[in-house]
């Protein structure tokens, strides 16, 4: 038999940056990540889109990075493009047709960089349009709300919806840099303040005790909108996630283990049946619930520290039922359980579900009791 070997890889490098103001002009985070990307001769041209509820909370930002990039050496600010918020951003093709239009009107090229500011759904979308663009343009992210300075925002993947089913449309595309401007989160509505907290508390589930007993001491401040004790949250949580996307050996999930994903095998289905009303970080908040009382009832995760996760859940002021959970899709199928296929349809090969042996110790399965987790969303609904 004859065939040639091939073999190669890829190195990715980026930097997540934490800075306030960041188009302050006496700010220079951001110029100097750029200065020092310059190229004798080259012009490079910056694109951004921006999320309309940041624009709606900042009325003074665009006008603030015209001034900023002024002052550019090196590099053009070519357009400011506003889009439509949240999950909305996602469910919307004609929009994501309608920004690649616009960066072949502004001839953006492999040199230029599209800089996406915004929520997770905002940013999901613009990776996506960088990442298909010419086969990728280089790509900044600003991310403005918990949950994106904590996990979507400094991880390596985008996406958009298709057919109602959630990042059916995507790729594995690392930015060039991330820049979390903790000033974004002083306007988030509560419920968005609240909701980005459920991948701390996912992530500290499954990978890190000590982080988990430090929310739980800090529960308090941070449901009530403390800043200081936010930025640590944010900081330990995206390095949690950093360090298992660099570290885990499987950056581009070729395998079947996702244990990021704790949590969010109901949590996305739920998303979709609730019409996307439910915030993905509310949903996932009740897909922890869930799994941690499966586990519960497995055997494997002990009352008191069900009790525990319940209790911060609780104290965070984040959801941990929804009667969607048992709304039935068909006669005998509760909506909620076909997410189990869909979930497996996704990552496709095995089953893989991540479940808590310990607080701080996930644990995955390949087989899901219906009957069981049953019994778990009926003792969510009868108990919390
Ligand atoms: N790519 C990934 O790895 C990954 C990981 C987790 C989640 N996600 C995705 O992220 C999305 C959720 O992101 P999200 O929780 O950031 O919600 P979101 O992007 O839907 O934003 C929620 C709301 O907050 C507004 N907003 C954003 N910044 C603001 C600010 N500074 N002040 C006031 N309002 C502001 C938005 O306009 C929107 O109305 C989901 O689509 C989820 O699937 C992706
Ligand atoms: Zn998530």
């Amino acid at each position: 038999m004859a065939y040639i070997q091939q073999s190669f890889s890829v190195k990715f490098e980026y930097r997540v940056f934490f800075t306030e103001k960041i188009f302050d002009s006496s700010n220079s985070t951001f110029a100097d990540f750029l200065e020092a990307q310059a190229a004798e001769g080259i012009r490079k041209k910056l694109l951004f889109i921006i999320d309309e509820g940041v624009t709606a909370k900042h009325g003074y930002l665009q006008e603030q990075i015209t001034a900023y990039c002024e002052q550019l050496d090196n590099f053009e600010l070519v357009q400011d493009i506003v889009v439509v918020p949240g999950e909305a951003a996602k469910n919307d093709l004609q929009l994501f047709y309608w920004l690649i239009n616009e960066l072949e009107k502004y001839a953006i090229d492999r040199h230029s960089y599209v800089i996406g500011i915004g929520g997770g759904s905002v940013l999901d979308l613009v990776g996506y349009v960088a990442a298909v663009s010419h086969r990728g343009v280089k790509h900044i992210r600003i991310p403005t709300t918990v949950l994106s300075q904590n996990d979507s925002g400094v991880g390596v993947k985008n996406g958009i919806n298709y057919h109602g089913k959630k990042n059916f449309l995507g790729s594995f595309a690392p930015p060039v840099a991330v820049f979390n401007d903790a000033f974004f989160l002083t306007t988030l509505h509560e419920r968005d303040w609240r909701s980005g907290m459920t991948e701390a508390v996912k992530v500290a589930l499954i990978k890190d005790a000590g982080f988990f007993e430090w929310m739980e001491a800090n529960a308090t401040k941070l449901s009530m909108g403390d800043l200081p004790a936010m930025q640590q949250l944010i900081y330990r949580c995206a390095a949690l996630h950093m360090a298992h996307i660099g570290g885990a050996g499987d950056p581009f999930e070729s395998g079947s283990s996702r244990p990021l994903d704790f949590g969010h095998w109901s949590a996305h289905k739920l998303e979709q049946l609730s019409d996307f009303e439910l915030r993905h970080g509310e949903a996932v908040s009740i897909g922890i619930a869930l799994d941690s009382v499966y586990s519960f009832l497995l055997g494997w995760l002990s009352e008191d520290e069900l009790l525990r996760i319940i209790n911060l859940l609780k104290q965070l002021r984040l959801p941990l039922y929804h009667p969607l959970l048992e709304a039935d899709e068909d006669e005998d199928n509760p909506g909620v359980v076909a997410g189990l296929e869909e979930f497996r349809e996704h990552l496709g090969g095995q089953l893989t579900i991540s479940l808590l042996r310990a607080i701080g110790r996930g644990e995955e399965v390949h087989v899901m009791d219906t009957d069981l987790l049953q019994r778990a969303m009926t003792m969510l609904r009868d108990n919390w």
